[in-house]
């Protein structure tokens, strides 16, 4: 798929899976938006782009931050003009029983996880109206479909994202601006590297890649699919939540149990 001409935004673009979906978009000849906190990463990913020989844009903002977002939507209006595919990617985790993480752990996740996803598409959604062209990829997580003790919050972060793209996507019904959520089960990624998760076994295995999770994104982008699971034969275990949840519910929750109980009380993480 060609994507020459198409202006993208990549929130959460220097590391992981928003890194590796800049280099298949970049791959695919788009113009993109970097955006994320961290000004050193911002240039090394902007060094990587220019290799693709496309237009690119670093914006240093925090997603969590509504003024920053407007400050960075704004600057991509101005130098392109357009956007065609906005990927509300940015997000972590804090691991820990909610009767240890402090409210502001909790907030921080909903305010980065969720209304960063909120303030990118208020911004960039009336541009895709007047266009009548467009496309929101939102990056959930298996974790939107199942409440995990150790990480509800997140899990919740994750629900909101599904129910809001639900939502929307609803009412965009009858445009040319679609919605979709890509939701990836476990990634090797710098997402286990927070100091709440280093307790936990960092990834098994058997975890996706970023660059399939990327392809996944990209996908997403001309997609006519609420919801793409990656790997897909994990929709198996989401029907069968929702189909068996007495179930299924019980042996989910026994195993997350047990790791809590491994990993015994946890030490305050900011
Ligand atoms: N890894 C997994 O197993 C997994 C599974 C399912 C879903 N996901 C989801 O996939 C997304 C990407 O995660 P990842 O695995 O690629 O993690 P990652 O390697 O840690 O990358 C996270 C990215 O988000 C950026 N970011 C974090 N907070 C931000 C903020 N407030 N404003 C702007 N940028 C921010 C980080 O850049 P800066 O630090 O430079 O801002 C970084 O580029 C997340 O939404 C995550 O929840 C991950």
């Amino acid at each position: 798929m060609s994507l020459e001409q198409k202006v993208v935004v990549v929130t959460g673009a220097t590391s992981g899976i928003g890194a590796a979906s800049c280099v298949e978009f970049a791959k695919r000849g788009a113009s993109i938006v970097l955006v994320a906190r961290r000004q050193d990463k911002l240039e090394e990913m902007e060094k990587t782009m220019s290799g693709f020989g496309i237009k690119t844009l670093a914006c240093k903002c925090d997603v969590s931050e509504k003024t920053q977002v407007q400050k960075m939507g704004q600057q991509t209006l101005d130098k392109f003009g357009r956007i065609d595919v906005l990927v509300n990617n940015a997000g972590f985790a804090i691991y820990g029983p909610v009767s240890e993480l402090t409210i502001e752990q909790i907030e921080a996740q909903m305010n980065t996880n969720y209304f960063g996803m909120v303030y990118c598409t208020k911004y960039f959604l009336p541009k895709m109206l007047e266009q009548n062209s467009g496309h929101i990829v939102n990056v959930a997580s298996v974790a939107a479909s199942f409440g995990l003790p150790g990480i509800a919050s997140y899990c919740a972060s994750k629900s909101a994202m599904l129910g809001f793209s639900e939502g929307l996507r609803h009412e965009l019904h009858g445009t040319k601006v679609g919605v979709t959520v890509v939701s990836p089960i476990m990634v090797k990624t710098n997402f286990f590297d927070h100091a709440s998760l280093k307790k936990i076994p960092k990834y098994s295995p058997t975890a996706l890649s970023a660059q399939t999770v990327a392809k996944a994104v990209v996908s997403a982008a001309t997609s006519s699919r609420l919801e793409i699971i990656v790997p897909s034969v994990v929709r198996g275990a989401v029907w069968a939540k929702h189909t068996f949840p007495f179930i299924i519910n019980p042996i989910i929750g026994n195993a997350f149990r047990r790791r809590i109980e491994k990993t015994g009380t946890l030490e305050k993480h900011s």
